[in-house]
């Protein structure tokens, strides 16, 4: 017999929903351990908008050093309407992405069964991409400043700038093109402003070229943002992996899972793959102050970030088991409210740990 394995994982809450989805993938989490030879070592922390209430930052000081030692951080969602965006964003999740240098963001774009799409093509054409985030550097990069408000009213001026390094662009890229590799439909669409934003993302656009032509095995096209919004909707179908700039990615993800029924599906990986630190797993959705509280947050999202965690630790059998729980759930109707349901969060993870066989 193994021995058992043990994972630390830091698990992060933080505000509004995020603590209900959060406590919801926990408990399917140790439900699924409980049944195998592995278990979770939780570490729970009280970081977020309350925090900062508190003590004036949204993690503690040495946080990132806290976090250092954990195998995986399980994260909710940030952000209170007692609080700047800005500065919740940056205090915390931000915070742990650039520190950890966590440079892919991986967000799947999923059809479940039982789910009514708001495409009528998902009827009966069967969708399935993946989008991959740059998640270091482009837009988010944090570059830039406001000046000249002492003038006066009217005068101030903000400039916030992208940072595009070759290096960065192409760590993305190749991540995009080597899972690719690992999908039936082996295809990448790079995606850019390439025809407005002259530098960074010219300097995109050579790199995605050149890097492509190391995988002749794998197909590749480029598009422009504006029209791959279009392409989501209207041709999905095309889609395997979607590579693209932070802001864009973000902006694409959340459409996609629009697409794919509701926001509240999306699952996340922030991932540093080479392994210096921890990657962390988390929802796509923010922390929907309109519903906090209330105990009708969609987990789904939440439990399938739990299920790229595990796929991140080496437990795919494990991850593919959760996935197909999640299918078996949704399949049998059982839908929280964003889907058209009834199912309260907490009898959401209840029917997926049911499921799980
Ligand atoms: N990764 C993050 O932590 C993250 C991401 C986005 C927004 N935010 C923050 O969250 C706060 C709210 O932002 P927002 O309203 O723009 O985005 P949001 O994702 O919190 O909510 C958008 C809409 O989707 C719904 N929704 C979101 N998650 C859901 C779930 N699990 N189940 C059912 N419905 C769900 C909400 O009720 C709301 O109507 C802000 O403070 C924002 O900065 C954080």
């Amino acid at each position: 017999m193994g021995a058992m394995k043990t994972f630390r994982i830091a698990a992060v809450p933080a505000d509004g929903v995020g603590r209900e989805v959060v406590a919801a993938g926990r408990e399917v989490l140790d439900a699924l351990a409980s049944a195998g030879d592995f278990a979770f070592d939780w570490a729970e922390f009280d970081w977020g908008c309350d925090y900062y209430q508190r003590t004036g930052r949204m993690m503690a000081e040495d946080g990132l050093d806290q976090l250092k030692a954990f195998d995986a951080v399980y994260f909710g969602a940030v952000g209170w309407p007692s609080v700047p965006d800005h500065v919740s964003l940056w205090g915390l999740r931000l915070a742990v992405c650039q520190g950890f240098d966590q440079w892919a963001n991986v967000r799947p774009v999923r059809f479940l069964p039982g789910v009514t799409s708001p495409l009528r093509k998902a009827d009966h054409v069967p969708l399935d991409w993946v989008v991959v985030r740059e998640n270091s550097e482009g837009e988010y990069a944090g570059l830039g400043g406001r000046n000249l408000a002492a003038r006066g009213p009217g005068s101030e001026v903000a400039v916030q700038s992208s940072l595009f390094t070759e290096a960065g662009c192409e760590r993305i890229i190749r991540y995009a093109f080597e899972l690719a590799a690992t999908r039936e439909r082996k295809h990448v669409t790079s995606v850019t402003k390439s025809n407005a934003q002259q530098f960074g993302m010219v300097l995109w656009d050579d790199v995605f070229r050149r890097v492509a032509a190391e995988y002749p095995h794998v197909d590749s096209d480029s598009c422009l943002v504006d029209a791959m919004a279009a392409r989501f909707v209207l041709r999905p179908e095309e889609l395997s992996v979607v590579v693209a700039s932070n802001l864009h990615a973000d902006i694409l993800s959340d459409l996609g899972s629009a697409l794919a029924g509701s926001l509240g599906l999306a699952a996340s990986a922030n991932l540093n793959p080479e392994r210096r630190f921890p990657s962390m797993f988390e929802p796509v959705h923010g922390s929907a102050p309109d519903i906090a509280g209330q105990g009708i947050a969609n987990p789904i999202g939440a439990i399938g970030s739990a299920a790229l965690m595990l796929d991140h630790l080496g437990l795919p059998d494990e991850a593919a088991r959760l996935e197909r729980a999640i299918e078996a759930t949704t399949a049998a109707g059982v839908l929280p409210r964003d889907l058209g349901g009834t199912a309260s969060t907490k009898e959401i993870a209840l029917a997926v740990i049911d499921s799980l066989g």
